[in-house]
């Protein structure tokens, strides 16, 4: 048997979350700025590093791997990828998504042995869509969620960023949505990533506790102890296998329970979304590319740096500087 790897506060890290681009076909407000620069090819880590990862990470206890980007669809070559970790035999294997590519490609993925698709969806409104994503097309997107619904899926969840005045008004709509498509649903606070003037003084935060409430004037809303390893609080109700999820980085924190780490695509090892600590994974993939002992004696070692908890705040006190783009969420 493995042994886990463990933090300083005790916590088992076996969860994580492998960016493999920081490009994306969208520029959604809260995560791009609108006139980002891309990083050159020699910084970013090759399909065959990212599945080193993977593969040393699973010798180190990690049952769950997530693909995230920027848009992971928009790397080349995503399915081989796709079908090396697929072989892993990991617990769960599941990627984020902006949806847009989705339908081309949700079957080969499915096939390729991704397990589970979390699919960003925001507004249900045409022009609010384009307004969020700035380059995206609603209907592409739908038809990406009916692609990933026939391609037999183990889970499909919606994630939606809600934002006081731009799609606050729309609770309701998504909710009805999801039950309709029967797939679950994540309310996420918005998280002040990047130098992006949308998010100063958290002016547009809509608080989970809000949200709940406003569903729950229509939808009673069950407790459940369910959690996919996540962050997410799920409520189920009565009349709908679709559970509903809230992440809230403000108002609940959720750090106490954290299992996972995140790395770049630049190779950096991220022990927290919400701080700065991380250790350069890609100095070593590249100075031994032979053995793993050196990469999983860094990463070990690495578990040390994670802190107890993120310091994001409403108050913009904190800033993070590195856009979402580059974590993957
Ligand atoms: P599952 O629980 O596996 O379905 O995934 P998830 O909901 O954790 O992942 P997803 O990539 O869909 O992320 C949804 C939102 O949760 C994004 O906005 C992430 O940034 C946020 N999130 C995920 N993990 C963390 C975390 O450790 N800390 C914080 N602050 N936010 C997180
Ligand atoms: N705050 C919260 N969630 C964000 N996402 C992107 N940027 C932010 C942000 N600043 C969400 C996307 C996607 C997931 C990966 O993270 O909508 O669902
Ligand atoms: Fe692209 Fe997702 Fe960022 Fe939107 S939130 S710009 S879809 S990576």
């Amino acid at each position: 048997t493995i042994e886990p790897l463990r933090d300083r506060f005790g916590r088992t890290i076996n969860y994580v979350r492998l960016s493999v681009t920081d490009r994306c076909d969208f520029r959604c407000v809260y995560c791009m700025a609108e006139d980002m620069t891309f990083l050159p090819r020699q910084q970013v880590l090759t399909l065959e590093e990212i599945a080193r990862l993977a593969r040393t990470f699973q010798s180190l206890g990690t049952e769950k791997i997530r693909l995230t980007g920027g848009e992971p669809l928009v790397r080349k070559d995503i399915l081989e990828l796709v079908g090396e970790i697929g072989g892993l035999g990991l617990r769960d294997f599941a990627m984020t998504t902006n949806g847009n590519q989705l339908p081309k490609l949700a079957e080969p993925l499915r096939k390729a042995g991704l397990h589970r698709l979390n699919i960003s969806l925001d507004t249900l409104d045409h022009e609010r869509f384009h307004q969020i994503t700035r380059t995206g097309q609603l209907t592409r997107v739908l038809a990406g969620i009916d692609a990933a619904r026939e391609a037999g899926f183990r889970g499909i969840k919606l994630n939606a960023v809600i934002m006081k005045g731009r799609n606050d008004d729309e609770i309701l709509d998504l909710v009805e949505f999801a039950r309709r498509k029967q797939v679950d649903i994540s309310f996420i606070e918005e998280m002040p990533l990047g130098d992006i003037t949308e998010h100063d003084r958290g002016e547009s935060l809509c608080s989970s506790d809000e949200v709940r409430s406003r569903i729950a004037r229509y939808h009673e809303l069950f407790p459940t102890t369910d959690d996919s390893g996540g962050p997410a609080r799920y409520f189920r109700m009565k009349d709908s296998p679709v559970r509903i999820g809230f992440i809230s980085p403000h108002s609940h924190n959720f750090c106490a329970t954290c299992n996972r780490v995140r790395v770049t695509v630049e190779g950096r090892l991220l022990l927290c979304l919400g701080n700065e600590h991380s250790v350069d994974l890609r100095r070593v993939l590249r100075g031994y590319p032979q053995g793993d002992g050196k990469l999983r004696e860094t990463i070990v070692k690495a578990m040390e740096l994670k802190p107890e908890r993120h310091h994001f705040s409403n108050e913009g006190d904190v800033q993070i500087l590195r856009f979402m783009n580059m974590t993957g969420g």
